[in-house]
């Protein structure tokens, strides 16, 4: 049977682990553990890497947009509109300065905000806009800046899952106001451990947020406001700094895998492969098709295989279809089966069912297959057959 991770970081490891563990002696060797030269040089490197004047490294993609909301001054009163479809920190951190999220439904195709909608969710207490460039896809931040221009709004873009994409060939978190990025170690630029980084071209901005990712404090010991302790660690930064230098090679491989599954699974009943933008780069950080419902329970309860029973009180074919991977040894994730505005926390903001239908529906139907840049001819074949022979059993 095969073994198909989603992902495997130990392959990245076998390939950089002579390096990085050379990098990782001397700088454990030099006792330097807090900031320092590696933070620096990863910082400048990072900052060249995008094109952007200022890189300021912090703990995590969650407190880079906590951060970047608190030196935006965006707090109790304030709304931020954002994606419904995303991973739970994009909403929790406007939450977390007091603010309000305000959720605008998504385009199914891109599974990014539908930039068509957002206008009429202004109001009089929206101060930014909090694009996610989803999956690795970049969204139109032409139309995005244009749009938050005309209504004198910030833009903040959590960048967390599309390092190195680009929209007309300026790469995303160079747009708005701030960028935010995660090193998370299953993002295409990983970390061993957490990281994060805020990318800005407004010097004063990047100032506020140095200061306030060292508790408030512009001089040691002097403290002019409450911040919080995030630093990115000097050991997380050398590694990083090794790995940037791979990373546009790895985000050409996901092309490679994903142009490969594009082409394969065309065409298949019940599945809609993911659209690549238009106008723009994707670093595929996820490949996420989407399974509908071909209307029958019954054949979901008896397909010609055995398959385990459905995760939820109604079948979906999705499920299924997730689960007869899985008896095979290809593993497949859902990202994201519960849409923001549907999360029990959120109860209180009062959307009602059916309110942003296509992330609804999208949540239902998502199933993210292997991706990775090693992912080997063989194994992408075996989860293409697999498909292949599955879906047509459902959708016949
Ligand atoms: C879209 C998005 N935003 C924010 C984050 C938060 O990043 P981190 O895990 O580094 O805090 C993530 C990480 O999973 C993410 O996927």
């Amino acid at each position: 049977m095969a073994n198909i991770p989603p992902l495997d970081l130990t392959q990245q490891y076998q390939t950089l682990g002579t390096e990085v563990n050379a990098a990782v002696t001397a700088l454990l060797a030099s006792g330097r553990y807090i900031g320092g030269a590696a933070v620096d040089t990863f910082e400048q490197g990072f900052a060249a890497y995008l094109g952007v004047p200022q890189v300021v490294g912090c703990n995590s993609g969650t407190d880079a947009l906590y951060l970047a909301l608190r030196a935006l001054d965006i707090g109790p009163g304030d709304e931020v509109i954002t994606s419904p479809f995303t991973f739970f920190a994009t909403a929790e951190t406007i939450s977390a300065v007091g603010a309000t999220p305000v959720f605008v439904d998504i385009d199914a195709n891109t599974f990014n905000l539908d930039l068509g909608q957002i206008a009429a969710a202004i109001t009089p207490r929206t101060r930014a806009l909090m694009p996610v460039h989803l999956f690795g896809q970049p969204l139109d931040l032409q139309h995005l800046c244009a749009l938050a221009q005309d209504h004198h709004l910030a833009v903040i873009e959590d960048c967390a899952q599309a390092t190195g994409a680009d929209w007309a060939g300026k790469k995303v978190g160079c747009w708005g106001d701030v960028g935010c990025f995660s090193f998370f170690p299953t993002k295409n630029l990983g970390a061993c451990g957490d990281g994060g980084a805020i990318a800005t071209g407004n010097a004063d901005l990047a100032q506020r947020i140095r200061e306030l990712k060292e508790h408030g404090s512009p001089q040691r010991y002097y403290h002019s406001a409450i911040g919080i302790n995030s630093r990115l660690d000097a050991l997380q930064a050398t590694i990083l700094t090794i790995k940037l230098r791979y990373l546009d090679q790895w985000n050409q491989q996901r092309r490679a895998v994903a142009d490969r599954y594009t082409q394969a699974l065309q065409g298949l009943p019940g599945l809609k492969a993911p659209q690549a933008p238009q106008g723009g780069t994707s670093v595929w950080h996820q490949y996420t098709v989407r399974i509908q419902n071909c209307g029958s329970s019954r054949r979901c309860d008896a397909p010609t295989t055995q398959p385990q029973p459905c995760e939820t009180q109604a079948p979906r074919c999705r499920d299924w279809v997730r689960n007869h991977l899985q008896a095979q040894g290809i593993s497949t994730m859902i990202y994201y089966p519960v849409p923001l505005h549907q999360q029990a926390v959120y109860q209180n903001l009062g959307y009602q069912p059916g309110q942003l239908p296509q992330a609804e529906q999208v949540a239902r139907e998502v199933l993210s297959l292997p991706m990775f840049p090693e992912l080997t001819l063989d194994q992408q074949h075996q989860v293409i057959t697999a498909l292949k022979d599955c879906l047509p059993k459902i959708w016949v």
